[in-house]
């Protein structure tokens, strides 16, 4: 079974969204990125880890990273619209940027209420332990699934997997064809359109 979603990434600029796109994607970190102009699609592909007696599931992400440069602003919502998810990611110990999130969390109230929020706190990393719970989460934010991760470590990048999983609904799970299946309904429509084009 598998279920596709749209996943959109938000945030101010540099606090990492394309790294945690790249970590997402590849597992890897790259030390430089040029600023994101407009935005970048990926896909993901995850598996949802079984528990033995379900059927095996995958989760199919189409990935929006939108650019953070205040330039791009405008471009934005038409990358979160119709999204099943948004990363609202910030940067531990930067406040501007935890304040830009917020906005973005109310812009999503007001257009897009249909899109589940993970509050993502990004660069771990550069802050110690004791010290990566003291930024205040506004009120507006708290109640959010949240989750701290470092781009550069992969530093609970575990957990933020498995919020995004939690989020999915049973319902949006779809069986899908096997490949001789998908085989025969090509050949049926083929035959129906007198073995031409089936486009
Ligand atoms: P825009 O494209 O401008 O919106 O930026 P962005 O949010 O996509 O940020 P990007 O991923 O380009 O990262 C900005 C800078 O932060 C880069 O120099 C990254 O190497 C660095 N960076 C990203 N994630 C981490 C992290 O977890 N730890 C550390 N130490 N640096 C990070």
């Amino acid at each position: 079974m598998e279920a596709t979603i749209k996943v959109v990434l938000l945030g101010d600029s540099s606090v990492g969204k394309t790294s945690i796109v790249t970590r997402l994607k590849s597992g890897k970190f790259l030390a430089k990125h040029a600023a994101t102009i407009g935005a970048a699609f990926i896909t993901k592909t995850i598996e949802v880890p079984s528990n033995g007696a379900s059927a095996e599931k995958r989760i199919h992400m189409e990935i929006w990273d939108t650019a953070g440069q205040e330039r791009y602003k405008s471009l934005v919502p038409m990358y979160y619209r119709d999204a099943n998810i948004a990363l609202l990611v910030f940067e531990l110990g930067s406040v501007s940027s935890l304040q830009c999130a917020k906005t973005w969390f109310q812009d999503l109230q007001d257009r897009a209420q249909g899109t589940q929020v993970i509050l993502v706190g990004n660069k771990y990393d550069l802050v110690c332990e004791e010290h990566s719970g003291e930024l205040a989460i506004p009120a507006e934010l708290q109640g959010l699934p949240y989750v701290a991760v470092s781009a550069k470590t992969g530093y609970n990048f575990d957990a933020l997997n498995k919020i995004i999983i939690s989020l999915v609904p049973e319902n949006q799970f779809k069986i899908l064809p096997k490949d001789n299946e998908q085989g025969n309904i090509l050949e049926i429509n083929k035959e129906r359109s007198g073995g031409g084009c089936i486009c």
